[in-house]
């Protein structure tokens, strides 16, 4: 969604911000804008449309530029077009910002602020808080700034904030004050990256990592002030407080496109790496156990769980539904998956011995969040999976497992998936394992997750074929997924993957529900993917595809290798290596990944960047 970009340092800032901006463009945005100071003058840049728009209508860099904020919109309060683009500046003209977030009680403040004689130019949410900064800042009832600590603008910024109902991440300067730059975040990432006399805040590592690798992560509530001489951070209840460095994981390599066409095709590629480093060090194959070093305090309360709820949305959702049945499986504890925009507000019933798991690739997903929120309230016990390292979820979680994926810059979410399936395997063994399950049975098991990076490496092989097949039917505006037992999530991700890149409709169901409605939709050619890997169902759903045929559905077959029963159902046939039934999904979805990104190629879709969708959902 929204990204902020700003920088104080000692180069021209409008390279920085555009290249910070470029960077961003992955998390999905309508608009953009960069604000420049110079001297005690604001120059404000905004377009609709790409970054490249915003890029071409600026000047050339001005070296006494040195201080800006840029961002990148996505709209949530009026439409996406220039006036409504970030900075906004305050009714004096002297105030310019960049948020992230929603104000809540938006229209109660404007309605005051109007009656104060502020006038407003855009649609948005966030102009209010420029003019409600602008108003105490010109108006401050008569009194001067009671702070020591603080100047003028310092306490405007803290006692606006303090009236602000919602979640900002904010980037603010002022024109009185040409060399100082505010951050101040609640309930929206932000980060300030401290490189050699130059300082970046973000709300992404991806905008700073090719400035620095030392960073501050700034917790709600929490605002900086940043000049030359150096930054001070302080609550925005003006109690100061000492933050400590960390170091960014990542290099810049990661989040470069390294000869592939797309993140996406390069995340699906990666899957075999990523995979190898997520079990890397965590499969103790001497002592058949599962180590998992985040969590290794917690596992006496999480092994005596009565009922484990899984809390994620979308492609995360997915693989906790796997995760559901790989926990009652193999630790036989009662366990559901519940979309966390809906647990949030169903007052859920939280009783003691219960755990909550929240999965998030981001770890920046409003609605998790807040699920994870609304569980520490109720005493529950929270575990994040989460790939972000230092991203909100985790460190909200009460413990947790990292992904260790690195980067995913792909809308689209691939790798993640696969190792939040490999993540959640892991913990239902060493569950089990510390339960009932058999030195010989985790063995068996550990054994196949270590054998899973070069399966998909085999699949990977498979792109070219599944290519003709794309070229074969993407123009089909309607398709089906099927999938039975742990094969149903994968249907559903597959369905996902397709709609969301593709725009084609694309429903995923148990393939036995089929009859109970969705057989309605078949017409001639239709195409229904079947993913029938040899499992305690595949009679059943050769059953199910066979329906299909007999209807004049078109079928994609996603089958084992070898299998020579299953040819004469498929139109088309998609093998892949044989895995244990319970870890087939980190493999079945591949060939999904692969049909749908290259039937959004074939359509003449931006794959990275499509519309209407954002990366990461950090608004409801
Ligand atoms: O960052 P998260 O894992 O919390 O994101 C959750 C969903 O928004 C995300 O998985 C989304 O569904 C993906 N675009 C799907 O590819």
């Amino acid at each position: 969604m929204c990204g902020i970009v700003a920088y104080l340092g000692n180069q021209p800032a409008q390279p920085i911000l555009i290249e910070g901006l470029k960077r961003l463009e992955y998390r999905g945005y309508d608009s953009a804008g960069v604000g420049l100071i110079n001297d005690h003058t604001l120059n404000i840049t905004k377009s609709s449309g790409r970054i490249s728009v915003l890029e071409s209508m600026l000047a050339k860099p001005n070296p006494v530029e040195i201080l800006g904020i840029g961002h990148t919109r996505w709209a949530t309060h009026g439409e996406p077009n220039t006036i409504n683009a970030h900075p906004h500046l305050d009714y004096t003209g002297k105030i310019a910002l960049a948020h992230n977030g929603i104000i809540e009680n938006y229209t109660a403040l404007k309605t005051f602020l109007i009656g104060k004689g502020c006038t407003f130019q855009s649609q948005t949410d966030t102009e209010v808080i420029a003019n409600l900064i602008g108003y105490l800042y010109s108006n401050p009832d008569g009194k001067d700034c009671p702070h020591e600590n603080l100047n003028r603008f310092e306490w405007a910024v803290q006692h606006a904030l303090n009236e602000l109902v919602g979640t900002y991440g904010l980037a603010l300067v002022c024109t009185d004050f040409p060399d100082m730059l505010i951050g101040a975040k609640k309930g929206s990432p932000l980060i300030l990256g401290l490189g050699k006399n130059e300082y970046i805040i973000a709300s992404d590592a991806a905008a700073i990592v090719q400035h620095t690798t030392q960073v501050i992560y700034l917790s709600d509530n929490e605002m900086v002030t940043i000049t030359p001489k150096g930054f001070s951070t302080k609550t925005i209840d003006n109690i100061e407080i000492h933050k400590e460095m960390k170091q960014l994981e990542f290099s810049l390599d990661a989040i470069e496109l390294d000869g592939f066409g797309h993140f996406m095709l390069k995340e699906i590629c990666e899957q075999p790496k990523a995979l190898t480093t997520c079990l890397g060090g965590r499969l103790d194959m001497r002592d058949n156990r599962i180590i998992l070093g985040g969590i290794s305090n917690y596992w006496r309360e999480i092994t005596r769980a009565k009922r484990i709820i899984i809390n994620a949305c979308g492609t995360a959702w997915h693989a906790g539904l796997i995760g559901e049945f790989l926990i009652e499986q193999l630790a036989r504890i009662n366990t559901e998956t519940q979309y966390a925009s809906e647990f949030r507000y169903r007052n859920p019933i939280i009783e003691d011995n219960t755990i909550i798991i929240a999965i998030s690739q981001s770890g920046e997903t409003a609605d998790t969040l807040a699920a994870v929120e609304q569980a520490k309230e109720r005493g529950a016990l929270t575990l994040g999976i989460v790939n972000v390292v230092g991203s909100t979820i985790a460190r909200t979680t009460d413990t947790g497992v990292y992904l260790r994926v690195g980067p995913e810059i792909g809308v689209a979410s691939t790798k993640a998936f696969t190792a939040q399936v490999a993540v959640l395997a892991m913990l239902a063994i060493e569950l089990g394992r510390r339960r009932h399950l058999g030195s010989e049975q985790a063995k068996f098991y550990i054994d196949e997750l270590s054998k899973i990076p070069s399966k998909i490496e085999q699949v990977l092989a498979l792109s070219e074929d599944i290519k003709k097949i794309a070229e074969a039917t993407c123009e089909r505006e309607n398709w089906l997924f099927l999938g039975r037992g742990f094969n149903y999530p994968v249907a559903l991700e597959g369905a996902l993957k397709l709609k969301e890149i593709s725009y084609i409709h694309a429903e995923g169901l148990p393939a036995a529900e089929m009859k109970h409605g969705p057989i309605a939709l078949i017409n001639n050619g239709m195409p229904a993917v079947f993913i029938a890997t040899r499992c305690s169902q595949y009679e059943k759903i050769i059953g199910n595809i066979e329906e299909v045929r007999a209807r004049g559905g078109r079928t994609i077959v996603v089958a084992n290798q070898g299998d020579e029963n299953i040819k004469q159902y498929a139109d088309f046939l998609i093998p892949v290596p044989e895995v244990p039934e319970e870890l087939q999904p980190m493999v079945t979805v591949v060939p999904l990944q692969i049909l749908a990104y290259h039937a959004a190629v074939l359509r003449g879709h931006d794959v990275d960047k499509p519309r209407n969708l954002a990366k990461s959902v950090t608004v409801e």
